[in-house]
């Protein structure tokens, strides 16, 4: 792909719908008893995967345009699966699917792409063996492909060793099938999506600080549920129209949930230009319209609870932290090092074959700004958020920026080519 920066992007545009929502929409949908109707569902290829490995659970699922149809029998009626679940490049599918299989009393194995079998699953599986479900893998169960066989679980009390909203997940999605209270505590508070549709299916979650707690066993009934759009992907626009001078965008119907609006915040803080407008709640989802106007940034401090509600946006937070007015420092996100890849080395490493300096460290980055970007070609290394905030970069330039393997853009935001190609006329 190459991007040639041509100006101020101007419009309005509706970004795909939030990836983490969709996936968890049509998992819970499997697991309750009757239709499930999603609408906005994200048809990208991470949650795609999902569905995939549903259908081999015996699940019946029709994909219409965003549409999604789940035929749901119960968690009970999960069947043994004929094949391999492939979980393609998601984590999520991965991490969420052998929370469910801890708890089935089957036989199933779980693999992923190459990038995929080498981020961490031991996060998972070890509270998940406590649980009583049994993983056989590579580093002893700790990486894909995992055998899993399930059965009956007792619940735990568990710290997690990090905020990562995939292990919290899997276990309280465990602990759905364990009679008693399963309860998971967080060093931070990671997103709380799971949390927030169990309860509209009609689980009993009980929430308190950083502490989660599930009733086991609940009585799941089918939804009707509508996704909003991924403030994940809204985050290369945000930051896009932010450093592009003239810009103006508005993009309408954006998830806010305060799990995930840290990118909001860093960029008001750096002096962005945006206002939330239309507030309100969509299926306990906080949901707002944005508009984004060009500003000069000032660089900042990104660090602690802050980092898990901005974990997926520190790629693109890189690019506006290039054209601000002084340093950007990024600490505590070394969970950056086992994403799709090491994206502080892919920042680092990529950014610098346009022409720009970033310091990396071992749990973050520096970043000096009001930097002249030279173009070139860089590499996405296959990492969906790392293609697109390359070609954020693109647009401040002074020459044309190739992208190579930027058809992984399709994990999370098949469009974003052509729609950033629209905005840019
Ligand atoms: C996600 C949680 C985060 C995030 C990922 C999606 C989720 O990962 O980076 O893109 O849907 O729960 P971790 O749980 O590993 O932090």
């Amino acid at each position: 792909m190459k991007i040639i920066p041509k100006g101020p992007l101007r419009g309005e545009i509706t970004v795909p719908g939030d990836k983490s929502i969709s996936h968890r929409s049509v998992l819970l949908g499997a697991l309750a008893k009757g239709r499930t109707r999603v609408q906005g569902f994200l048809a990208a290829a991470d949650c795609l995967a999902t569905i995939d490995c549903l259908r081999l659970l015996g699940v019946p699922v029709t994909v219409k345009g965003s549409t999604v149809l789940i035929e749901g029998a119960g968690w009970e009626k999960l069947q043994e699966p004929g094949n391999i679940l492939d979980c393609g490049n998601s984590g999520t599918t991965a991490r969420l699917i052998l929370g469910i299989l801890a708890g089935q009393p089957f036989f199933s194995v779980v693999t992923g792409d190459e990038s995929l079998r080498r981020r961490p699953m031991g996060r998972v599986t070890e509270p998940l063996q406590q649980m009583g479900g049994c993983f056989w893998g590579r580093d002893r169960g700790r990486l894909l492909p995992l055998a899993v066989k399930g059965g009956s679980l007792k619940p735990i009390t568990y710290h997690t060793p990090v905020a990562s909203a995939q292990l919290k997940s899997a276990l309280l999605l465990a602990g759905l099938f364990a009679e008693g209270t399963t309860t998971v505590i967080e060093p931070q508070q990671s997103r709380d999506h799971t949390e927030r549709m169990l309860k509209a299916f009609g689980a009993e979650i009980y929430q308190e600080g950083t502490t989660v707690a599930v009733t086991g066993r609940p009585k799941l009934a089918g939804q009707e549920i509508e996704v909003p759009g991924d403030i994940s992907s809204a985050a290369f626009f945000l930051v896009a129209a932010s450093i592009v001078p003239g810009s103006d965008l508005m993009l309408r119907n954006v998830g806010v949930n305060p799990t995930r609006t840290g990118i909001i915040d860093v960029l008001q803080q750096m002096g962005a230009r945006l206002k939330l407008e239309n507030r309100r709640l969509v299926n306990g989802e906080p949901v707002a319209d944005i508009n984004v106007q060009s500003a000069e940034l000032q660089g900042v401090e990104v660090r602690g609870a802050l980092i898990p509600r901005l974990i997926d946006e520190l790629p693109v937070l890189a690019v506006a932290a290039l054209f601000a007015r002084g340093r950007t420092l990024v600490m505590d996100a070394q969970e950056l090092r086992v994403k799709e890849t090491d994206r502080i080395a892919a920042v680092a490493e990529e950014f610098a074959k346009l022409g720009a300096k970033v310091l990396p460290t071992d749990d973050g980055f520096m970043i000096d700004g009001g930097q002249d970007l030279t173009g070139g070609t860089a590499d996405s290394r296959g990492d969906h958020r790392m293609a697109m905030a390359l070609s954020i970069a693109a647009l401040r330039s002074s020459a044309p920026v190739t992208i190579n393997d930027f058809a992984c853009v399709s994990v999370s935001y098949p469009d974003f080519g052509e729609t950033l190609e629209k905005l840019q006329k």
